[in-house]
């Protein structure tokens, strides 16, 4: 189904009637393991993603499903706690539905984190990677359907699809805190099956740093209405065929655990700076 401008006007309008005249500046995304920084929101407003209209609700491991509004390091946010993915069998609609209600409520910067697997051989499992750009080559994009003009142009540009000055933004602030950054190409590829070695290869061919199975969606779609976007990926693993090991989703899981103090500091670094 394609949703129409008025369904969005909706959803925005319900969660208008929750806010009490908050209006956040900042979406956040945020991926595996990650979500935990929604608890540090000040003067929280948290809606169950369950409640707001055509809202789906997230069934990946390590992904509570709320929208949490509020402060945090001195921003007005809004925190998507889990997201929706394209292998929980959501539309590429439903997956990124709700970029287009924050824009309408009033975000202008999308901040999205995810965990993915490392492809570039020369890094490691536990690099943070600012996503410089990505690669989609497979299925539907988000956009395909009836252009919505309200929100953007029938053919919008991908030139910077990550704001150069919050790239550089975040490396200025991973430098004073000590953390050492790479930058790179996200590659997206669908899953949720993890992939081939032989897919890998191919990745790194193709000019791939990280692969994963999210954020690109919800990218398109906050470019296409005119948002910022910063990236920010947890090299989780390294990606299949480059250690002699199968992977699974505990190794993932842990790896963002054990990650997410560094994450979480650059990601506050950077809201509090923006
Ligand atoms: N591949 C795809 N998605 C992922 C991976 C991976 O190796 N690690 C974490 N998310």
């Amino acid at each position: 189904m394609s949703f129409t401008f008025a369904d969005y006007q909706t959803s925005a309008d319900y969660l208008r009637g929750q806010l009490k005249g908050f209006v956040p500046k900042v979406a956040m995304v945020l991926g595996s393991g990650l979500g935990y920084l929604a608890e540090k929101v000040e003067d929280p407003i948290a809606v169950p993603f369950y409640a707001i209209p055509y809202f789906r609700r997230s069934t990946a491991p390590g992904h509570a499903g709320r929208l949490v509004f509020g402060k945090l390091d001195g921003q007005n946010v809004a925190v998507m706690q889990g997201r929706f993915h394209h292998y929980e069998g959501y539309s590429f609609e439903d997956v990124t539905f709700p970029i287009r209600v924050l824009r309408l409520l009033g975000a202008e910067t999308l901040i999205v984190t995810n965990a993915a697997g490392c492809v570039n051989e020369s890094w490691q499992a536990g690099d943070l990677m600012l996503i410089g750009d990505h690669i989609k080559l497979t299925l539907d994009s988000p956009l395909c359907g009836p252009n919505l003009p309200e929100f953007g142009p029938r053919f919008p540009d991908s030139s910077y699809n990550y704001t150069p000055a919050l790239r550089k933004l975040a490396h200025e602030v991973a430098q004073e805190q000590g953390i050492p950054m790479r930058e790179g190409v996200y590659l997206y590829l669908p899953g949720p099956q993890y992939e081939t070695p032989a897919e890998i290869r191919a990745a790194r061919i193709l000019g791939a740093d990280a692969v994963g199975m999210s954020t690109v969606p919800e990218v398109i779609v906050a470019r296409h209405c005119g948002m910022q976007v910063l990236g920010v990926t947890l090299l989780t693993n390294m990606a299949a065929g480059i250690l002699d090991q199968p992977l699974t989703e505990e190794e993932v899981l842990t790896a963002a655990q054990e990650g997410k103090e560094k994450f979480s500091g650059l990601v506050r670094g950077c809201l509090e700076k923006m």
